[in-house]
């Protein structure tokens, strides 16, 4: 087995992309507080690659059987500890640039944001198979309605951006990438009937 097959792997890969997020956003930024928006922004942005990765694991090996395929859905676990990671770091740098920034978030934020952290943690707590066992047939839905809500949100934010001349494209292409990656998830479920390897 190669690196890219370990358990290591997806995490090695959230340590990389968060680290590098909040190093370029402090880099890039003209000065404290704009690098610390760019830190807070960015490291939500490295999540969407490593979330997508966990999301669609199973569609990819529905609709076609590798060892690419296979290896994404045997590290589907680690996929989702990886984004807990980097949405870990998320929260440090928002709450750095909010105190900073002296710009508290409004109610709205609070619960929605604060909703998708208590579903990050419930799933990233219980992506194990002794929860799995424990949970019995409650750990499904809890965990489709988690990952759903997570997509919910970013969903929600990407479009919030459309609001904003300067964010527009970003706004056009995280919320597409999200309703593609629906779609996408849709389509081979309806398409195909569900496959599974041992995680
Ligand atoms: C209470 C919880 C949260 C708060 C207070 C919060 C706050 C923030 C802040 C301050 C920024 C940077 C703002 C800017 O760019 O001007 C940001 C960016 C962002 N956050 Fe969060 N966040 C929260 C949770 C989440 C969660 C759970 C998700 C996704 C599941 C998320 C997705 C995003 C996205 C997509 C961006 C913009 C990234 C981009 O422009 O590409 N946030 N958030």
């Amino acid at each position: 087995m190669n690196f890219a097959q370990s358990l290591w792997a997806p995490l090695a890969a959230g340590l990389l992309l968060s680290i590098g997020a909040v190093g370029l956003g402090f880099g890039v930024g003209t000065d404290h507080m704009e690098g610390a928006k760019l830190a807070a922004r960015w490291t939500s942005r490295v999540g969407v690659p490593v979330f997508l990765t966990a999301y669609l694991a199973s569609t990819l090996y529905n609709l076609t059987q590798n060892s690419f395929t296979k290896t994404i859905l045997r590290r589907r676990r680690q996929w989702g500890l990886a984004f807990a990671w980097t949405h870990s770091v998320h929260l440090v740098a928002l709450s750095y640039y909010l105190v900073i920034a002296e710009m508290p978030p409004d109610l709205l934020t609070i619960l929605g944001g604060g909703l998708a952290y208590v579903m990050i943690y419930v799933m990233a707590l219980t992506s194990n198979n002794w929860s799995v066992r424990k949970m019995g047939k409650y750990w499904k839905p809890i965990h489709i309605f988690g990952i759903h809500y997570i997509w919910f949100i970013y969903f929600f934010t990407y479009f919030g951006r459309f609001a904003d001349p300067d964010l527009l494209h970003i706004g056009v292409i995280g919320s597409g990438m999200m309703l593609a990656a629906l779609a996408f998830r849709l389509m081979v479920r309806w398409r195909k009937a569900p496959k599974s390897v041992k995680a």
